[in-house]
This record gives C-alpha cells, structure tokens and sequence, in this order.
C-alpha cells in the first residue's frame, strides 16, 4: 500500500473524540447561513456553525496518483486509461499542518498507517479494523453507481481499492468539522458521511483532471521521451488556478546517467499531485478558491528534461 504523508508542515497532535467540538446534532440547515470561507478570519468555531463552514481543516488538498501498474491486476483490479487516479481529498489545517485519524469511533482502517494516532511509540494506537469493508456501507444506501466509479477511478496500488478507502475515510475524513456525526443532524444514517465523504472527494477530483490537463500542453505518457517539471507544474498551475504540489517517485537524478554529475538531487518518476484549496461552506458544495501550495511545491527533479511521465503497464488499464 503507498501512502504519503503531507510534505510540508509539522505532524500535530490529535486527540480522539467522537466529535471534533461537540456540535449539537439538531438543526445544520447550511444553505439557510452564509457560508464562510475556510481559514478567513470568521472560520472559527465561535463565529460560525461547524458543520456549515470549515472550521478545523480549512486547506482541503485534493490529491491524485499516477500509477503503471496495481499488483491487483489479476483480480480485476486496473488503471482507468487517460486518467490519473483518485488518492484522497484531505483537510490540512490553514498552515498546511494537518492531523491524522480523529475519531476512533469511525476506525474503519483494516491496516492504520501510522500504527498510533501520531504516529510515534507514545501515541493512542489506531486499533485495525476488522469488521465489513468500508464498501458496503455503500450498499444500504443503494449506491451502486458511486461504488462503481470509486473502484474506476479510486484505485489502490498493493490493496484491494476498499483498504484505501477506508484509510483515506479514517486517516482523513475524521478531521473536518463539516463532516462530524453531529451534522447530518437527528436523522442520521449510519455511515451517511461516509457516503457522503466519498461523493466530495470524487466531486473534487472531477475538476481537476490531470491528464486532459497535461495532454493538451503536449505532455504524455512515454517511454521514450522526459519532460521539464517547469511544464508540467506550469500547466496545471494555469488550469487550477494556483500552483500545485507535485510528487515524484523513482531514483534522485543525480544518481542516475542523464544526471550524472549535477547537484539535482530530486526524484525523477511523476507520481502525485496535490491541489490545495480553500472553501466556502460545506466542502460538500464545492465551492473552492485555488491557492498555492503551502511549503515546497515539489520533491521532483528541477533540470530541464528530468522528469519521467511513465506509460502504463501492458494489461494495466483498461
Ligand atoms: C440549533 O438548535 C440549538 C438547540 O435547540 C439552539 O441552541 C441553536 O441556537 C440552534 N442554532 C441555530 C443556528 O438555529
Ligand atoms: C512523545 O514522544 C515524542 C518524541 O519522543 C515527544 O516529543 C512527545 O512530547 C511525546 N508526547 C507525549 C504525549 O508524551
Ligand atoms: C476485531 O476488532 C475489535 C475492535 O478493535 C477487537 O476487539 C477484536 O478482538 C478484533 N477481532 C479479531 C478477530 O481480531
Ligand atoms: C557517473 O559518471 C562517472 C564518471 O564518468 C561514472 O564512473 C559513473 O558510473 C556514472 N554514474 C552513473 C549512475 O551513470
Ligand atoms: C547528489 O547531489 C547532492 C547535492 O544536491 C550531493 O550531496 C550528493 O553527493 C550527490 N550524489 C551523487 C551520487 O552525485
Ligand atoms: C502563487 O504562486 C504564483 C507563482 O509562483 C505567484 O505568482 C502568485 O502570486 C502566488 N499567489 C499567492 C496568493 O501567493
Ligand atoms: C513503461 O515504463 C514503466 C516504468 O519502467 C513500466 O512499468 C511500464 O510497464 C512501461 N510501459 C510500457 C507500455 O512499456
């Protein structure tokens, strides 16, 4: 399983509780308040309601893969062709520090990564989960069509896709406000917000599609050629806005033939992107404001033609 912590920024401490401010879970009616923009001034729980606007993790990173290959392969698990892969959408705090697996309660991580909630010795050790897989809290709710996508698009390398979900809910989702138990009000539906998390991050990652993004400028899947991060980072940025982290994966290019000799010392296979945004209300709503990334915007490689945008595997995609 391949997971990455943020680049930037200090792991905090998280304490476990059920909910992040002890919202009432009476009367969220959102669309009848004004919805404040995560990590302006008046997004803070004193000011505003929780559940309405971001008040905990306000920088929300909505995060891709670019993957070859699965392991899963023979089981039916692919790549969908001409598309990066959904990784997550995650809600850093407004610094870019962010926090890890907020409520046990909604552990449904079969292998927590960290194994502890800060990921030291000292820390709440994050128990494996080891009831039904997060998949088929779809099923009660007849979404059929949403798990269908999840397992196109929200695709896992080394783990069945339904692992990875439940440690992008778990690890991550557990960290809004807007997302709470308390906010889905007197009605709630067990795992109502799980459903309602993964529909987000999809509605999310829709707009940022990566690959139509780069193709456009040129920039292709291939074996043969490489590319300058310079134009990959300054596509995306053109088209989101605001200037992306991207990650790369695979030897430092000063250990390699082409880098020989230079003090680059970055990675050389594009892997990630990340996205960061603000919002105004509930991220369910996806009304987003691109901004920059916080810290670095890049491990990758800066020489010119360093980097590796790596075909897919034979009987990888489909
Ligand atoms: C929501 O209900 C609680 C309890 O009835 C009340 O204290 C609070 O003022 C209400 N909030 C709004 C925004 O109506
Ligand atoms: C846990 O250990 C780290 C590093 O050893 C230390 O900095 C931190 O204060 C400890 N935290 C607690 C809650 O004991
Ligand atoms: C499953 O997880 C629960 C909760 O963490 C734990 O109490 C139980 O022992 C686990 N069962 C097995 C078979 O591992
Ligand atoms: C780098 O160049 C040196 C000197 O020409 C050579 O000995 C070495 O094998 C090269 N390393 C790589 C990774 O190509
Ligand atoms: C790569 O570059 C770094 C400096 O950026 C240098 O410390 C390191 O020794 C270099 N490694 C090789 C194999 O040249
Ligand atoms: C974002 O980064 C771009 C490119 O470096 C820069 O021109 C712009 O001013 C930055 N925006 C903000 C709000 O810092
Ligand atoms: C392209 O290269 C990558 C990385 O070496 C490899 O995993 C993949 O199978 C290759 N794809 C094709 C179509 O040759």
């Amino acid at each position: 399983m391949k997971y990455q912590f943020a680049a930037s920024g200090v792991l905090l401490l998280g304490a476990a509780s059920a909910s992040l401010y002890g919202e009432s879970n009476l009367n969220h009616t959102c669309f009848l308040q004004k919805p404040v923009l995560s990590c302006s001034a008046d997004a803070i729980p004193s000011k505003v309601d929780s559940c309405c606007s971001e008040t905990f993790g306000g920088l929300l990173l909505s995060t891709q893969f670019w993957d070859t290959y699965t392991g899963l392969e023979s089981q039916g698990q692919v790549l969908p062709k001409d598309s990066w892969t959904l990784h997550g959408l995650w809600p850093d705090f407004c610094d870019g520090s962010f926090t890890q697996y907020c409520d046990l309660t909604r552990q449904y991580d079969p292998f927590p990564s960290p194994k502890t909630t800060n990921g030291l010795p000292n820390g709440t050790v994050v128990p494996p989960y080891n009831g039904s897989n997060i998949g088929t809290f779809l099923e009660p709710f007849g979404k059929f069509d949403l798990l269908a996508y999840m397992n196109k698009y929200w695709i896992s390398q080394g783990s069945p896709n339904y692992d990875f979900w439940a440690h992008e809910f778990s690890k991550h989702a557990t960290c809004y406000s807007t997302f709470d138990v308390p906010c889905y009000g007197p009605e709630y539906r067990q795992h109502e917000e799980v459903v309602d998390f993964f529909e987000t991050a999809i509605k999310f990652y829709k707009k940022v599609p990566t690959f139509r993004w780069l193709h456009g400028a040129g920039i292709k899947p291939s074996n043969t050629t490489t590319y300058s991060l310079d134009a990959i980072q300054s596509t995306l940025a053109h088209h989101h806005g605001a200037v992306p982290y991207i990650g790369c994966s695979g030897p430092r290019y000063n250990t390699t033939a082409a880098g020989n000799g230079t003090m680059d010392r970055g990675f050389t296979v594009i892997s990630e992107v990340w996205y960061y945004n603000h919002v105004y209300g509930r991220p369910q709503d996806g009304h987003t404001v691109a901004v920059n990334a916080t810290g670095s915007n890049t491990n990758c490689a800066t020489s010119p033609g360093a980097i590796h945008y790596y075909e897919r595997s034979k009987g990888s995609e489909a």
